[in-house]
């Protein structure tokens, strides 16, 4: 069943009812402001740091799971009903109510009509203010006039999420509340210390006004609600008061009133906005600056322009619609919301654990190398710092204060070279190889030497076998087993990756001994895992330090012969050359290909088993204990067109798609628009019920697979690649993409219906030796002809 489509046209996902199967968010945000908006306008508001600055509240593990959020009461003041604008909280029969939401980038509208009273609400976060607002109009479509009141609902709670969580007694009775030139202030000082009762004071404040001066305004929850309620029917909307009530003490809240006299055909048009700042001074200007609703308009047209920019980079015509709408639009548009936010906060990540993680960032940022050169460059800086002198990487990191959390993944480190050459070949930037940045202790060493030590360290912390050391787990969190000796051959397969990419990053910078150094380690490990860890048909997983491995056909259990991580990375890499990388892959086509997309391993774990790690204590078929890790999905799709296979790596996406989940978003229940970390496979209660979308490295790795691997258009260190692997039905097909701000029309004849090979590419009617376009002039558009075949 399906609770939407794609609008391609408008580039927006159209929920068509209310009640889906969980509530479906969008994010709101700049550079500061991270909003996240349900279906139903439930949701958190939040600022610079999502442990210490809240905006709007967070109330976790509430039923409904959205709660609470940024409503609007709409109340008949002659017959008493009242019904929400966003039908949740107040939830009116759906046979009575129209409903529709447009997910936007960035923005998202909220439509409904109750007895031909119709409103609209468009939530978004000003460009360039510490603010959010929400666009709304009401209008009569009736035949007879009607006398309306309206009441805001918005938990205005700027103070830092551990005072909820930890010491809830405390905020309401610090809290100042006001109302001055038409806005209801919150103002408490909050401690941003890193634990509670650092003392470290900033007197946070928070504004909610309107462009229409209120009748009416609240500030305190639980006397606007009234006890033994809820948000679903707060006592003061129900008995249609008006008061005029701002005072301290309390769970603040921001409550404006609003009448409003509707003729027949009469509209009107509001916005409410919500600004908040560590002073007043910071925070007032832009509450007050956008008590003028052309401003508030202006901010949204500015909103939709640098997101048209945005996309204008990388954009494609196949003959896939699915394929499209993901590339051109929501792909990149989520890829674009996990490079900025990690996994620090959405609705299932809290915002207080755990900042960004090394190697989750290291992976965001290459699907946004292309139009975020800038800000993937300040994050490659944060991960560099991120290094301790030995050569590993800290695990987690909050950015804003540099705090981390060491806990010796070793796999960490080796995703970093990784990404900074995908940054290095799109944006050439070489002269970032010679920035100086200090390890997490010590001294500052240039960029080039950090990457270094990155191959380094795994090189030196190898097992009896010569395999990397695991650490205390490698990707895969979840296999821990207990001796950091234990060796990973995920982490080998990784390492000869990166090796290799740190070989011809040497070479193109005229480093030829570095370059000899890392192709003979690359060599050496290669060899060592073709033959240490080929069980004959797949690789083998992680060998223990205690003896024994696990995954493997030869092995005297079932449950993990088979795991999906270092197949696809061994064909990547180069370490499964020919009829081997073939046979990998069709192992995991024949073990771990279903309905819903890749299992990440077989049999999954029934009961704990310290020598396995943590994976063993999920239930069986969700999350890393054999679900569709979506994450890893597109890695299978990047090998197949490493192969040549293109209608296999075509297959894969399909079974992970956008456009295949929104057919089927009864089941998979989250958001049909982005990709969820996992998908439950049996024996988990729910096969093809998806969990935890949004933040997860699945989008970056999507963005790759289909833009860079699938489309084949990807940066090398000589300049732009052309590449193609498809179906064979796809003839013809275009990209139109941004190198080094030159642009590149690339128009894709495919007549012969091949998967991959490219016979010729012309740019501007000239042919080039090779399929590599070497870097044009800035500004300079070019039409490039390539002819497969
Ligand atoms: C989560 C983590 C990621 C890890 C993956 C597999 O997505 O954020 O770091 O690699 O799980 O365990």
């Amino acid at each position: 069943m399906e609770y939407g489509y794609f609008d391609h046209k408008a580039r927006e996902y159209v929920i068509t009812r209310p009640d889906t199967p969980i509530a479906w968010f969008n994010y709101i945000r700049n550079n500061r402001w991270t909003g996240m908006v349900s279906n139903t306008g439930g949701g958190v508001a939040v600022f610079d740091d999502p442990r210490f600055k809240r905006v709007l509240r967070y109330r976790y593990n509430n039923i409904p799971a959205d709660r609470p959020g940024r409503y609007i009461y709409i109340r008949d003041q002659e017959t008493g009903e009242y019904w929400s604008a966003t039908w949740a909280p107040v939830l009116t029969n759906l046979k009575k109510f129209k409903y529709r939401c447009r997910v936007g980038l960035n923005y998202q509208v909220i439509e409904s009509q109750y007895k031909s009273i119709k409103t609209s609400i468009t939530y978004f976060v000003a460009p360039d203010d510490n603010a959010e607002i929400w666009l709304f109009s009401i209008r009569n479509a009736g035949h007879t006039p009607r006398t309306l009141r309206t009441y805001s609902y918005a938990e205005l709670n700027v103070w830092g999420a551990m005072r909820d969580l930890m010491n809830l007694d405390n905020g309401p009775r610090c809290t100042r509340l006001s109302f001055e030139n038409n806005c209801i202030i919150h103002s408490t000082w909050n401690d941003l210390g890193s634990s509670l009762g650092t003392m470290n004071w900033v007197r946070m404040h928070g504004f909610i006004t309107a462009t229409l001066p209120p009748q009416g305004w609240y500030t305190h929850r639980e006397f606007f609600l009234g006890p033994y309620r809820s948000e679903a029917n707060p006592i003061v909307v129900e008995n249609g008061e008006c008061p005029q009530y701002a005072k301290n003490g309390g769970y603040p809240l921001g409550t404006l009133i609003h009448d409003h006299n509707l003729a027949p055909g009469d509209e009107v048009e509001l916005a409410y906005v919500i600004a908040a700042d560590d002073s007043r001074e910071a925070a007032e200007p832009v509450a007050l600056k956008f008590q003028d609703l052309a401003a508030c308009k202006a901010a949204l047209v500015t909103v939709k322009e640098r997101w048209e920019e945005h996309l204008s980079k990388l954009q494609c015509a196949t003959p896939d619609p699915d394929f499209d709408i993901a590339v051109n639009v929501f792909n990149q548009y989520q890829s674009t919301m996990t490079t900025h936010l990690s996994r620090s906060i959405s609705p299932y990540e809290w915002g207080v654990g755990r900042g960004i993680g090394f190697r989750d960032s290291s992976q965001d940022v290459m699907g946004s190398c292309h139009a975020l050169a800038d800000t993937v460059k300040n994050t490659l800086r944060i991960l560099v710092k991120g290094q301790n002198p030995d050569g590993v990487a800290t695990h987690n990191i909050f950015p804003k204060t540099g705090e981390g959390q060491d806990r010796d993944f070793y796999d960490d480190h080796l995703w970093l070279p990784m990404s900074v050459a995908h940054y290095l070949k799109e944006t050439g930037d070489m002269a970032f190889l010679d920035e100086l940045i200090p390890y997490r202790q010590g001294e500052g060493a240039p960029v080039y030497d950090h990457l270094k030590l990155c191959i380094d360290v795994t090189w030196q912390r190898r097992g009896q076998h010569g395999l990397p050391h695991i650490g205390h787990a490698d990707w895969n969190d979840g296999l821990n087993p207990g001796s950091m000796e234990s060796e990973s051959v995920f982490d080998a397969v990784l390492f000869c990756y990166t090796a290799r990419e740190m070989e011809n990053l040497a070479r193109f910078i005229g480093k030829n001994s570095d370059a000899d150094m890392f192709k003979s380690r690359y060599d050496e490990m290669k060899r060592i895992t073709n033959d240490v860890a080929w069980d004959g048909g797949w690789y083998r997983r992680i060998f223990y330090k205690e003896g024994g491995y696990i995954g493997g056909k030869d092995q005297p259990s079932r449950l993990g012969y088979i795991f999906l991580e270092p197949q696809p990375w061994a064909v990547m890499s180069g370490v499964a050359e020919g009829e081997r990388g073939v046979k990998a892959l069709d192992s995991v086509r024949e073990h771990l290909c279903t309905e819903y997309g890749v299992a990440l391993l077989r049999e999954a774990f029934t009961e704990y088993d310290p020598t396995i790690g943590s994976i063993s204590i999920v239930l069986p078929g969700i999350k890393e204990n054999g679900s569709v890790f979506c994450h890893t999905n597109p890695w299978v799709i990047i090998a197949e067109t490493v192969l040549g296979r293109g209608e296999m790596a075509m297959d894969y996406y399909k079974r992970i798609a956008y456009g295949t989940k929104s057919k089927i978003a009864d089941i998979h229940g989250t958001e049909p628009y982005v990709y969820s970390q996992h998908i439950g496979l049996p024996p988990w209660y729910h096969p093809g019920r998806a969990g935890n979308p949004w933040l997860t490295g699945s989008a970056t790795w999507s963005m790759l697979a289909l833009s860079q691997w699938i489309l084949g258009v990807r940066p090398v260190w000589g300049g732009l690649m052309i590449d193609p692997c498809v179906p064979k039905s796809w003839k013809k097909f275009r990209i139109d993409r941004e190198y080094r701000a030159a642009r590149f029309n690339i128009q894709v004849e495919n007549s012969d219906g091949v998967e991959k090979g490219v016979r010729e590419v012309r740019i501007d009617g000239k042919a080039l030796p090779n399929n590599i376009i070497p870097p044009q002039e800035s500004g300079s558009t070019h039409k490039v002809k390539v002819t497969m075949g």
